[in-house]
């Protein structure tokens, strides 16, 4: 069980950058990380929601949450851990009426705002830009 509670406490720690002080890449271009390739090709949706998936991928939400074939494969999967690190599965986020684009949008930049008790980080304009941040919640909230 070592294992998972190193990926447990890793869950909490910022996604590791290519340096210190190094801005997430953001905006167009190719960046440096290719952390979420694989997570990119497997995601569900079209090519209209390409930027979307892209900033899913590249933002490793599929560290803790299940979104079609994505995510939920190893101990961090969707069935919830020990840590409560998990979130829910994505795949039908956007049925439920209340999830709408600007719920969406608003839950990734300050998910306590909604939950006082998440366990998600925060992304603020640093991590994910405005742009792209609009391309994630169409995308999410197209998953029903
Ligand atoms: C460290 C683990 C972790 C990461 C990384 C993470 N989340 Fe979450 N997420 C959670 C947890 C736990 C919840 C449940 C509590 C809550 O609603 O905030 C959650 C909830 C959500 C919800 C609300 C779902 C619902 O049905 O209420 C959305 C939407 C969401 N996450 C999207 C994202 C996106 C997009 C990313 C990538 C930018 C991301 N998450 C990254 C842990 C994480």
């Amino acid at each position: 069980m070592a294992a998972v509670g190193l990926l447990l406490a890793g869950c909490g720690k910022p996604v590791p950058s290519t340096g210190p002080g190094t801005p997430p890449p953001t905006g167009p271009g190719p960046g440096p990380s290719s952390a979420g390739g694989d997570v990119l090709s497997k995601l569900p949706g079209g090519d209209e929601f390409a930027a979307g998936k892209k900033v899913y991928a590249d933002n490793n939400c599929a560290r803790c949450h299940k979104l079609g074939d994505t995510g939920g494969g190893g101990p961090m999967g969707a069935k919830g851990g020990p840590g409560g690190m998990n979130g829910p599965d994505l795949s039908s986020v956007g049925a439920d009426a209340a999830h709408t684009p600007r719920w969406l949008a608003d839950h990734v930049r300050d998910p306590k705002a909604h939950k006082p008790q998440s366990r998600m980080p925060a992304s603020g304009p640093d991590k994910i830009a405005d742009a792209d941040l609009t391309a994630l919640s169409a995308y999410l909230a197209s998953r029903k």
